[in-house]
């Protein structure tokens, strides 16, 4: 049993690595494939662990509506939005295109199946922000 659980542990966090589109995770692309450029993802739970909401969403104007917010490289690179952050000060800075662009090409604008009330954490979510799937994989691990 806690082997189990420790499997489930690690495929959650393996899932969360790979930065691809999960729960809670916003694609923005109002501008990424027009541009040849892997759409944007932002794991939202990655952040809200490690800031404030008012440091994005009052201090930093992140309007609450997924790309709502006309975000583009000009204004990173400036320091507004993401560039806030990524400037190889408080986090890793913008050479590091994939990290962000990581999203599947064609991907549309969205949360990923998220509702405003589906960004509060399960009661049971436990260390792992966004362990969503691992209710989905008890069954794939335990066929090993
Ligand atoms: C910290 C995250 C982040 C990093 C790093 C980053 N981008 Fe972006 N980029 C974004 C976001 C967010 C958008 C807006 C996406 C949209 O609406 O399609 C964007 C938009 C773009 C766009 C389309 C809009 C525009 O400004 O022309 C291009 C092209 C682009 N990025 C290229 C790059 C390249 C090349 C790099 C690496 C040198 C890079 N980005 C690094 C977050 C990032
Ligand atoms: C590190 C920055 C950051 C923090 C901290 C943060 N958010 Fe966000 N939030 C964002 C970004 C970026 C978006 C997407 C905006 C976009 O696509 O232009 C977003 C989008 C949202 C949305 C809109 C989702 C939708 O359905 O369109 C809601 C609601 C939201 N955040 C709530 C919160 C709450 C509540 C907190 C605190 C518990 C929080 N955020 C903390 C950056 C942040
Ligand atoms: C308030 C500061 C802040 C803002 C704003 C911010 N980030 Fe981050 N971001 C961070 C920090 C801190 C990390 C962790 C860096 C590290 O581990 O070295 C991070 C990590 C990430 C990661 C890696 C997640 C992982 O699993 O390792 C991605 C992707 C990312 N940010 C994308 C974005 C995008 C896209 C935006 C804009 C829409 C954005 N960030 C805005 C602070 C911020």
């Amino acid at each position: 049993m806690v082997l189990l659980a420790l499997l489930i542990l690690v495929a959650a966090m393996a899932d969360m690595r790979n930065a691809r589109a999960e729960y809670g995770d916003v694609v923005i692309n109002n501008y990424s494939d027009a541009a040849g450029m892997r759409p944007a993802v932002f794991p939202h739970w990655f952040h809200r662990i490690r800031f404030r909401c008012k440091v994005c969403h009052a201090d930093l104007g992140f309007k609450f509506k997924a790309g709502g917010n006309d975000i583009n490289m000009v204004k990173i690179i400036d320091g507004q939005y993401c560039g806030a952050c990524h400037n190889g000060n408080i986090a890793w800075s913008i050479e590091n295109c994939n990290l962000c662009h990581s999203g599947k090409p064609g991907t549309p604008t969205q949360v990923h199946e998220s509702t405003i009330n589906s960004l509060v954490a399960p009661a049971n979510s436990g260390a792992a922000p966004t362990n969503t799937g691992a209710a989905a994989k008890p069954q794939s691990v335990q066929k090993k």
